[in-house]
């Protein structure tokens, strides 16, 4: 199969862009049929299978958390926009920039036309954190350690979980539940773990002056290839923020939020019926309050930018009181999913 890509910048860093793509060419890719470089979201995303969202706004200093969901809120409006107008009705949507759930959020919000299991927001990297991170805990390589759970936001507030469906893989290749390994060493898993795993890309970015690159493109090819090439093993699970509108495991509906995943055939599907201690059911009550909080700062720009425009659109009085009556309702008024 060949692939080409589209990469989307803003004006201002379209030289730099040219230099990515002579990069791309010099590495003789056999599957690179094309590069272009565009501003434009339309010629972007024109008929494309795949889109992968990497571009947002940057936390800047002293920037508030709703200002940020603000800033980014107006971006991805714009990307769900261009992907409800132009791209494959089949595209599938990989959300990476910042606060990414919630980007997913807005952008799926936006593309009525492309049902909600096609996008999803990237806790891959954290699950891929959590996994190291317990990888050398316990001495052994990575590929042993399985079914650790990324939980809800990629921020600080996601519980990384080893111990609902966690195990390891033994040498004689026998499972033994991550729960049972780690007994003696409670106060690790519960504290300092999680810590860890939850600021892990505050730390790259003190530690490296910049946020992370290599193991976040790592990550989102690790997802994509997962959800739509492999599929995932026999008995596994991978963590993916997806749109919760079936209210999985008691969280609320109509957030992108991060759950054990299954990948078959192109489409994810969340692990049902696990059973979760009261401690892990803490710990998704507060990450699920942030994605709540942070839908309603997105809904509060969309449904202020929707009355500005319908105030300069003339509509029939009846779409017009339509529109209007909605917007009142706060926290419900978006175009159709938030
Ligand atoms: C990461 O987890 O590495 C990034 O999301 C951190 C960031 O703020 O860019």
């Amino acid at each position: 199969m060949l692939v080409e890509l589209r990469l989307l910048e803003i004006p201002q860093a379209l030289k730099s862009l040219a230099g990515v793509k002579m990069e791309l060419e010099d590495c003789a890719y056999p599957c690179l049929s094309k590069v272009v470089c565009t501003t434009d979201p339309l010629e972007a995303f024109d008929s494309a299978d795949c889109i992968v969202l990497v571009g947002g706004f940057p936390r800047k200093k002293g920037m508030a958390r709703n200002d940020l969901i603000h800033a980014n809120t107006k971006i991805f409006t714009e990307m769900g926009a261009a992907i409800d107008e132009v791209a494959s009705p089949n595209v599938k949507v990989l959300v990476v920039a910042n606060p990414a759930n919630t980007n997913c959020l807005v952008t799926l919000n936006e593309a009525t036309s492309i049902p909600t299991k096609n996008f999803c927001a990237l806790s891959f990297l954290d699950h891929q954190r959590a996994k190291a991170q317990i990888a050398k805990r316990l001495g052994v390589s990575t590929a042993r350690v399985r079914n650790v759970t990324i939980w809800g936001n990629h921020s600080e507030t996601q519980y990384p979980d080893p111990l609902t469906d966690g195990y390891c893989i033994r040498d004689d290749g026998r499972e033994v539940s991550l729960a049972s390994l780690l007994k003696d060493d409670v106060e690790w898993v519960t504290n300092d773990f999680i810590s860890t795993v939850q600021n892990r890309g505050k730390s790259v970015i003190e530690v490296r002056g910049n946020s992370s690159a290599l193991s976040a493109a790592m990550a989102s090819a690790d997802c994509l290839k997962t959800w739509l090439v492999t599929g995932t093993n026999d008995g596994e699970t991978v963590s993916m923020a997806i749109y919760n509108d079936k209210g999985y495991y008691g969280i609320k509906k109509g957030i992108v939020f991060s759950f054990p995943c299954v990948c078959r055939d192109g489409n994810w599907y969340v692990k049902e019926g696990l059973d979760l201690s009261d401690f892990a059911r803490e710990k998704l009550a507060v990450t699920e309050e942030e994605l709540v909080e942070e839908r309603l700062a997105a809904e509060e720009l969309i449904v202020k930018s929707r009355l500005r425009s319908l105030s300069t659109t003339s509509l029939t009085s009846s779409e017009s009181d339509v529109e209007m009556t909605n917007s009142t309702h706060s926290g419900n008024y978006l175009k159709s999913r938030i």
